[in-house]
């Protein structure tokens, strides 16, 4: 069997952790690995398939002889050294907003459009987490009647910022139920016991950027410039697992029967939907799974071609590394990546 040698950016990270998580869980045909961070981590030592391996700092000279380089790191070094390690021959899988709406480079949800990666330059973009979620549970619906209007109101966990994130819950918990006074530092107000509708940075138009990532993300991926997409996003008090409110407008009628039916047959879905038994997605359940979750399966009463329906996945597994992963195996196994090539 062919193996790869691999070199993961932002090793020290949630990300990066699930990045090597999901490598070993999903027997990733690894012949070599560089752990590579900051200056700070350098020289901390992590397991790797029962091997320990010294983290390295991120250099230009880290890329050389990589075949598939996996980013998580943020924007700035997504910037700057994916075209390094792409020049060097490595193929990027980023996970970063950098490239994300650059035209050459394609996004992709190997649920939803495999075929993207084959035109590839060297960078291909993982979607941001919300996003990966959305497409996975609406493209199978899509397929089968086209929808023209999406509103999407999302509750995303701490873990989507980062582990200083959810060190500041874990903190800010504590101190509220201690009766103490709590200090925001990650985001602008407190998270405990609160719901902020901020994440990342405001626009002109009066969406947050992260809102503004579902509409076009969203509309490249499922090659879909039409669909009018309005989202809310809001960052809740869980530790992990993002979940949507989404409500379809389709350009027919679909029922919830029809939708379920669909959905069950649906790559990586999963219905959890009875309502009499309580029976709905939820972030809690959902950690450390693979699948994206949909439930509350319902006709939107609002529209004669409305759905409404509940979706959930773990943000840092198909939100993230999982997805990256993936677009990882569908390379190998399409024979789109080649050792040393
Ligand atoms: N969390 C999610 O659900 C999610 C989902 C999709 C995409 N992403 C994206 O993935 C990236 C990382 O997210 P995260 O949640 O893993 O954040 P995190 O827990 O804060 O980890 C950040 C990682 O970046 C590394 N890093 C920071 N500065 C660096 C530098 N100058 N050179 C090399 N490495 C550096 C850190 O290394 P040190 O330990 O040395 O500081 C650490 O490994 C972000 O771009 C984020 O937008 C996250």
């Amino acid at each position: 069997m062919k193996r790869y040698k691999m070199a993961i950016v932002g090793a020290t990270g949630l990300v990066g952790q699930e990045f090597i998580n999901v490598l070993e869980q999903r027997d990733f045909p690894i012949d070599s690995i560089q752990l590579l961070a900051s200056d700070r981590s350098a020289g901390k030592k992590l397991f790797v398939t029962h091997r320990e391996i010294e983290v390295k700092e991120t250099v230009p000279e880290s890329f050389k002889r990589i075949d598939i380089a996996l980013f998580s790191a943020g924007v700035e070094i997504s910037h700057y050294f994916s075209p390094i390690a792409a020049q060097s021959g490595a193929v990027v899988i980023d996970n970063s907003s950098a490239f994300r709406m650059v035209s050459t480079v394609p996004l992709v949800v190997p649920e939803v459009n495999p075929e993207d990666i084959k035109w590839h330059k060297g960078i291909i973009a993982n979607p941001n987490c919300s996003t990966i979620q959305m497409v996975v549970a609406l493209y199978p619906l899509h397929k089968a009647n086209p929808i023209k209007r999406i509103i999407v109101d999302t509750y995303q966990a701490v873990s989507g910022t980062g582990s200083a994130a959810v060190e500041e819950l874990t903190a800010q918990a504590k101190q509220v139920l201690d009766g103490q006074a709590t200090a925001p530092h990650v985001y602008p107000h407190q998270i405990a016991f609160n719901v902020l509708p901020e994440i990342d940075v405001f626009l002109d138009n009066g969406y947050t950027k992260e809102e503004w990532k579902l509409v076009e993300e969203t509309r490249k991926i499922m090659h879909a410039d039409d669909i009018a997409i309005s989202a809310t996003c809001v960052r809740v008090p869980v530790f992990m697992g993002h979940g949507e409110a989404v409500h379809i407008e389709f350009s027919q009628p679909m029922s919830p029967d029809e939708a379920r039916h669909i959905l069950a047959q649906a790559p990586g879905v999963k219905v959890l939907d009875d309502p009499a038994i309580s029976l709905y997605p939820q972030p809690w359940a959902a950690t450390g799974t693979d699948e994206v979750f949909v439930g509350r399966i319902r006709r939107d009463a609002s529209h004669p071609n409305g759905l409404t329906m509940w979706v959930v996945a773990d943000n840092l597994r198909k939100g993230a590394a999982l997805n990256a992963v993936q677009i990882a195996e569908e390379m190998i196994n399409r024979g789109w990546i080649h050792p040393g090539g």
